[in-house]
């Protein structure tokens, strides 16, 4: 399966809208991820998104015994305030000059809803690209994939092709002055290998389409099954036909294991739970998955 693939990666989730039963972390509304993977004896910390509370955020990393310092780089989703809030804070947390912070150029633009009343859900203006900068990030601006370590790359812009597959919100945007419909382009997952297992595919939101955002990875290493999918799927909103239609491309994929929760809704945790049976599990807070290569 090729050489640059991971020995092991391990997926942490730092924050998540759930927590277990007697759980001694925070929830809060929004994703954080924080990624471990190790080849040929070097191990790389990549953290995917921030979610929007950073005093949650590091209460939950310091009782997982998580230094933000050892981070070595940052990949945001997209520019939902729920997964780049608090970012300048958390860079300033890591400490470090340079931090490498992957994003999309149109992260920053005006983006807002209407429903039920104005309201910015873009990133923060707290979490300017000058407040970024300024806490030590250096921001990466990018629509192609990129490759954070050999065996991890960014999707970069994601294709749309699915019929039945769309952003599901109804956001808005500001060109040249004129307000128009935002499909949030800049949604970007991030790509995993690991030696004998597959490819793992990490999702923030999955605006452009989990089926859309599968079938990318699929393309990209064909040789490869899919072993996890890991996310929010964004089917909260959607309709029971569009669920049914989702389970049914991802498990025909074949899509190996799913954990999905943030905004995946419960009725599509539902159907996938019983497409995938136990290979499915409710995303939380603390939650840990390790892939161990062969
Ligand atoms: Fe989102
Ligand atoms: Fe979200």
């Amino acid at each position: 399966m090729g050489d640059s693939m991971l020995d092991y990666l391990s997926i942490r989730v730092l924050a998540e809208d759930s927590v277990e039963y007697d759980s001694p972390y925070l929830g809060q509304h929004g994703i954080s991820l924080l990624l471990t993977a190790g080849r040929n004896g070097v191990t790389y910390r990549i953290l995917f998104d921030v979610a929007q509370d950073a005093d949650a955020l590091l209460v939950n990393m310091e009782r997982m015994n998580i230094a933000p310092s050892s981070i070595d780089a940052i990949v945001i989703s997209h520019n939902h305030y729920d997964h780049i809030g608090g970012l300048a804070r958390i860079t300033a947390a890591a400490k470090r000059t340079d931090l490498p912070i992957v994003v999309h150029p149109e992260t920053f633009r005006t983006h807002f809803t209407t429903s039920p009343f104005l309201k910015h859900i873009g990133a923060p203006a707290s979490d300017s690209p000058s407040r970024i900068e300024e806490a030590g990030g250096r921001l990466i601006f990018t629509t192609d994939p990129l490759e954070i370590m050999p065996g991890v790359e960014t999707s970069g812009e994601i294709p749309r092709n699915t019929d039945f597959e769309d952003a599901g919100l109804s956001i808005r945007q500001i060109k040249d002055g004129h307000i128009q419909e935002d499909q949030v382009i800049d949604d970007t997952s991030l790509f995993a290998r690991v030696r004998g297992k597959g490819t793992v595919v990490i999702t923030g939101c999955s605006h452009a389409g989990i089926v859309n955002i599968t079938d990318l990875a699929a393309k990209r290493w064909p040789e490869n099954p899919i072993a996890l999918l890991l996310g929010g799927f964004h089917l909260i909103e959607a309709g029971e036909e569009r669920i049914e239609q989702t389970a049914a491309a991802l498990h025909s994929a074949p899509v190996r294991r799913v954990a999905a929760g943030h905004c995946t809704g419960f009725r599509a945790q539902t159907a996938l739970s019983r497409v995938f049976g136990p290979a499915f599990e409710p995303l939380r807070t603390g939650l840990e998955i390790t892939l161990t290569g062969e």
